[in-house]
C-alpha cells in the first residue's frame, strides 16, 4: 500500500463526468481525457487534466505511476444499496422476495449474533467492494448494533466513505432477530452519536420495509430522522407485486406503498429507497419534489424475479428522479459494478430503452453520488474531490481484447466492458490517495 499523505499521480486514459447526462446530454456533461494525470495529496485530488498540462504543475520528484493506453482511470465506483451480511448466502436457490427472506435471509442474519462471524463477513465484504472498485456504499447491516459498529470499524481502518445502518425490524421477523421501537431508536441514536460524520462515516436511519417494522418504530424512525437530517434513511419499496399488496393490507389507511413512509416522515432529501419497480407516477412526483432517492439493483431484481425498473420513467425530464445503482448483495448476484451495469442495460431493454454507456458509467458513478447527495465529495475526478478511484484494464480478457480490436469509438469500448467485463477488469482501486487494492 502506498503512503495516504505524500503526493502520488497516476497517468492513462480517463472518464468523468461535469453533470447529469440523463438531465444536460453526454455531450456537456462526459469528459474523456485519452491521457490524463490524477494528481493526490492528503486523500484529495490536487490535478487532473491532460498529462501534458498538469505534469509541469506537479512538485518536483513527485512519483508518477502510468498505467498505459489500455486502461481507464474513473472514479471509484459506488453502490447505493448493499447488505454486507448478505455476502454469505449469495445465490441462494428458487425462492421470490417474501419467501426468500424468510427461507435464506433471517437464518442467515441471525448468525451475526457473533461478533467474531460479524468481523469476518465484514472484512470480506470490504475486501470484495476494493476488488471491484466500489469505494463507497450504503450497507444495510443486520438488526444487532455492533453489526454496524464492526463494519464502521473495519471501513474506518480502510479509510473508507461508507453509510451504514443497523437495521430496524420489530414485527414479521423471527425471535433473535427483531428489536422494538423504542430499543431500535436508542440503539440507532447511540450509533449516530459515535460513528456519523466520524473521518468518511455516515450513518444511514434503517427502517427495513414496512413489512418489518411496526407504525410505531416507522414513527420513531421519522423522529430520529427529523433530529438528525443530515443521516441518510434507506429502506425498501415496491420491489415485488405480492410485497405491495402485502403492505396495502398492512396499512389499509394509507394512499399507497410510498404514502407508509410519508406519513411517518421517512421520504425527504437523503432518503434512498431500494428497488421502486412498481411505483406510480403520483409517487416518483413526490420523490422528485422531496429530493429523495431510488436505488436501482438490476441483477436482484432478474435473480428474484421481482421486475424489470424502468429508468428512462424514474428520470423523466418533467420530474427526474435521483437513481443510483446498486448490487444488493445477496439477493443481487454480483459485487462487479460492471455486472451490474450489464443487468441494468438489459433492465432497459425491456423497457424498450437502449440505455447508453456513458449513461451508465455516470449511474456507477456521479449519479450514485447523487443518489447519496454526496457529489461534492465523491463521484467524479476533479480538484478537490476525494481521491478514490479505479482503474479499469480495457483488455482484461481474451474475449474483450478481441472485441476491442473491433471497437470504432469510445462508446463502443465503454459498452464493451459493462458487457463483458467483471472483477477482472480492475487493476487497481485507490481510496483517498492510497492504493488499496491491485498494482
Ligand atoms: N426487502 C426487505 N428486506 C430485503 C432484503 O434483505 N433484500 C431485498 N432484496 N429486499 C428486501
Ligand atoms: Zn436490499
Amino acid at each position: 500500500m502506498s503512503s495516504p499523505n505524500r503526493p502520488t499521480a497516476i497517468r492513462g486514459p480517463a472518464l468523468t463526468f461535469t453533470g447529469d447526462p440523463f438531465r444536460d446530454g453526454i455531450e456537456r456533461t462526459l469528459v474523456h481525457e485519452p491521457d490524463a494525470i490524477v494528481a493526490m495529496r492528503d486523500g484529495r485530488i490536487t490535478h487532473f487534466g491532460p498529462a501534458a498540462q498538469v505534469a509541469p504543475l506537479l512538485p518536483t520528484g513527485i512519483e508518477i505511476r502510468d498505467f498505459g493506453k489500455d486502461a481507464l482511470i474513473s472514479a471509484g465506483f459506488i453502490d447505493t444499496h448493499v447488505h454486507f451480511p448478505q455476502t454469505p448466502m449469495i445465490a441462494s436457490h428458487g425462492a421470490q422476495l417474501l419467501d426468500w427472506l424468510d427461507r435464506y435471509t433471517f437464518p442467515t442474519e441471525l448468525k451475526f449474533a457473533d461478533r467474531a462471524y460479524t468481523r469476518r463477513v465484514a472484512r470480506a465484504f470490504l475486501q470484495e467492494n476494493l476488488r471491484n472498485g466500489i469505494t463507497t456504499s450504503c450497507v444495510y447491516c443486520t438488526v444487532h448494533a455492533h453489526s454496524a459498529d464492526i463494519l464502521f470499524e473495519e471501513a474506518e481502518a480502510l479509510g473508507l466513505r461508507l453509510a451504514a445502518g443497523k437495521v430496524l425490524m420489530d414485527r414479521n421477523a423471527p425471535d433473535g432477530l427483531r428489536d422494538g421501537a423504542q430499543s431500535g431508536y436508542d440503539d440507532s441514536l447511540a450509533l449516530i452519536r459515535k460513528w456519523h460524520g466520524r473521518g468518511r462515516l455516515l450513518y444511514a436511519i434503517t427502517p427495513r420495509f414496512a413489512g418489518t417494522s411496526s407504525p410505531e418504530q416507522l414513527a420513531a424512525a421519522g423522529a430520529l430522522w427529523r433530529a438528525h437530517p443530515d443521516c441518510l434513511m434507506q429502506t425498501h419499496i415496491a420491489e415485488t407485486q405480492a410485497e405491495v399488496a402485502w403492505i396495502k393490507e398492512l396499512f389499509p389507511e394509507r394512499s399507497g406503498y410510498l404514502d407508509v413512509y410519508d406519513h411517518h416522515g421517512l421520504c425527504g432529501k437523503r432518503a434512498v429507497f431500494g428497488h421502486g419497480i412498481w411505483l406510480g407516477d403520483d409517487e416518483l412526483e413526490r420523490l422528485h419534489a422531496a429530493d429523495a432517492a431510488i436505488a436501482h439493483c438490476p441483477t436482484s431484481n432478474f435473480f428474484l424475479g421481482s421486475g424489470m425498473f424502468d429508468i428512462a420513467r424514474a428520470k423523466h425530464a418533467d420530474r427526474p428522479v435521483r437513481v443510483g445503482l446498486g448490487t444488493d448483495i445477496g439477493a443481487g448476484t454480483s459485487f462487479s459494478i460492471l455486472q451490474t451495469l450489464n443487468e441494468a442495460y438489459k433492465a432497459a431493454q425491456l423497457n424498450r430503452n437502449p440505455l447508453s454507456a456513458a449513461h451508465a458509467y455516470y449511474l456507477a458513478t456521479r449519479g450514485s453520488a447523487a443518489a447519496l447527495h454526496l457529489e461534492d465529495k465523491v463521484g467524479s475526478i476533479a480538484p478537490g474531490m476525494e481521491a478514490d478511484l479505479v482503474v479499469l484494464d480495457m483488455r482484461s480478457t481474451p474475449l474483450i481484447a478481441f472485441r476491442m480490436d473491433e471497437a470504432r469509438d469510445f462508446a463502443e469500448q465503454l459498452f464493451i466492458q459493462m458487457i463483458l467485463g467483471d472483477d477482472r477488469a480492475v487493476q487497481a482501486t485507490y481510496v483517498a490517495g492510497r492504493r488499496v487494492h491491485g498494482s
